[in-house]
């Protein structure tokens, strides 16, 4: 989708759809709505008062204009109580809207900048997120087999302000939210993509070409030199299928005078069949979504290649495939990690933490800091969180803020979970160093303890994405299946840190 920002009258302008707004409890709107109520005659007004627009948050009512403006539909997008404003309703109120007019088979919508003004956001910042609901929520898988253009999509938005002064700003906002939003599209298309196609090699070729797009250096590490590092763990996990592992290195040099290099790790399991201690049949085709946050972590430097930050990043995804092979790991098994640690296997199905562990020990090695790690690591963190809050554990109080002020500028929810001390006894092993789970309870803190070994007093966090990574159905901008978390809290990030550092 073309992206514009103009200065126009948007009662004057020509499109398939535009777009205004209400909040919700307003009786006779004003700004760019009242101008486009009143060239409808009070149509939206009227709609008002007789209880059928009530400006609730994601309400879409669409009024043809029978000649009355050059546009031959009004959107009317609620935007909920104006107290509880903020920009994650503008995007909420994008993707509804944006939805409703595509199935209309619109194709050009224009819509006016929702909430500059209100609730003391910058207008850029507005823009920034209505760009970035209406990308997201249009999103769709391309299906198998189905023949290109079947449906109608939009092809342009245009943003219209009254406000020359205010086009450079608002370009701006427009493309950080187009580029942030294409990038979690980027790693939902990668995610959605079944486990046949999505093996860790095509993982790799895809940060190739993603490299090869956007300048950035890409090396994939294979299997013989993961043996030369001694990286038991992801060797271990990879033996149980045919599909050779692969450990994606990318990296982005936006200060190259700088030793800082911020690293970015993502698990990157491509199928997660559970290995020997095998998963139950129900919903095991999920587990192709088992490499989110590695194709978080790709899409993200693609986003910073084009944003760029003035920071060094580099991102880390260790990929392979969890089957129970003839030659797979078996529960009692014991591995040696990169860092010479060793770890008694329990359940094979507890593998994330052994992939990511070689990974953060080969981050250290890399001299990368702070490391911050993304992955679906347990179903323990989908029970106590639920699917909109991804779990944020961290040793350093300031870099945790920081993921948390990320995410809620981006619209993506984290809750801090601790890392009590107390709890590492259940990862004592009597036949290694450390094994693989403990006991039933705070299943999502354990994995988290297990990683925090592997890092040290390096600043680290870990989100464990196991809730969020991928929806059951529909929730306003995020579609059913894969959502795409941690990419924009990523680059939010990465943005804020550089900013910070100038
Ligand atoms: N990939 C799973 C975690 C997961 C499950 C993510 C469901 C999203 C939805 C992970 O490898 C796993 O199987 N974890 C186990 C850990 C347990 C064996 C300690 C789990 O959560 O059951
Ligand atoms: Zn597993
Ligand atoms: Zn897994």
């Amino acid at each position: 989708m073309e992206v514009r920002v103009v200065c126009a009258d948007i009662t004057k302008f020509e499109a398939d759809a535009i777009i205004v707004n209400l909040f919700e409890g307003v009786a006779r709107p004003g700004g760019a709505t009242g101008a486009v109520d009143g060239e409808l005659g009070g149509a939206i007004s009227q709609l008002i008062e007789a209880g059928e627009i009530r400006g609730k948050l994601g309400e879409v009512t669409i009024i043809h204009s029978l000649g009355r403006l050059p546009a031959a539909r009004v959107a009317v997008a609620g935007l909920g109580k104006q107290e509880q404003f903020d920009q994650d309703k503008i995007r909420v109120a994008m993707a509804e809207a944006c939805r409703a007019l595509r199935r209309l088979k619109a194709r050009h919508l224009a819509s006016i900048v929702h909430g500059a003004g209100a609730g003391g956001l910058e207008p850029a910042t507005c823009v920034q997120a209505l760009v970035e609901g209406s990308i997201l929520g249009l999103y769709r898988f391309a299906k198998h087999g189905a023949k290109e253009h079947d449906e109608a999509e939009v092809e342009v938005l245009t943003v219209v302000t009254r406000d020359e002064a205010q086009v450079p700003p608002l370009q701006q906002g427009a493309f950080r939210g187009k580029v942030l939003a294409e990038a979690t599209n980027l790693a939902r298309d990668l995610i959605n993509q079944p486990a046949n196609y999505m093996t860790p090699t095509h993982l790799a070729q895809v940060a190739q070409r993603l490299a090869e797009q956007h300048g950035l250096e890409c090396q994939v590490l294979e299997r013989e030199q993961m043996e030369g590092l001694g990286m038991g763990g992801l060797l271990g996990v990879a033996q149980g299928s045919r599909q050779p592992p692969k450990l994606i290195v990318l990296r982005y040099r936006g200060n190259p005078s700088s030793s800082e290099d911020l690293g970015l790790v993502g698990k990157g399991i491509t199928f997660d069949s559970g290995g020997i201690s095998i998963k139950p049949s129900e919903r095991m085709a999920e587990m192709k979504a088992d490499m989110s946050g590695g194709a978080a972590v790709i899409a993200a430097l693609g986003a910073l290649a084009q944003l760029k930050p003035r920071l060094n990043i580099t991102a880390l995804v260790p990929a392979a495939e969890n089957l129970p092979g003839g030659s797979a790991l078996k529960p009692g098994d014991v591995v040696t990690a990169m860092n010479g640690k060793t770890i008694e296997i329990v359940t094979t199905d507890a593998e994330g933490r052994l992939i990511l562990c070689d990974a953060l020990s080969y981050a250290k090695k890399l001299g990368l800091s702070p490391i911050i790690d993304l992955a679906t690591l347990t179903g323990a963190i989908h029970v106590a969180l639920g699917d909109l809050y991804s779990g944020l554990f961290s040793n350093d109080p300031g870099l945790r803020d920081k993921l948390l002020q990320a995410g809620e500028r981006e619209g993506e929810r984290h809750w801090p979970m601790p890392l009590p001390q107390e709890y590492k006894e259940q990862l004592k092993s009597e036949v290694a160093d450390i094994k693989n789970v403990g006991n039933r309870w705070g299943g999502a803190i354990i994995g988290a303890l297990f990683l925090a070994e592997f890092v040290g007093d390096t600043p680290w966090a870990h989100l464990d994405i196991g809730g969020t990574a991928y929806m059951e159905k529909e929730h306003n901008y995020l579609v059913k299946g894969a959502t795409g978390v941690g990419v924009r809290t990523l680059i939010d990030l990465a943005l804020a840190l550089a900013e910070e550092r100038s």
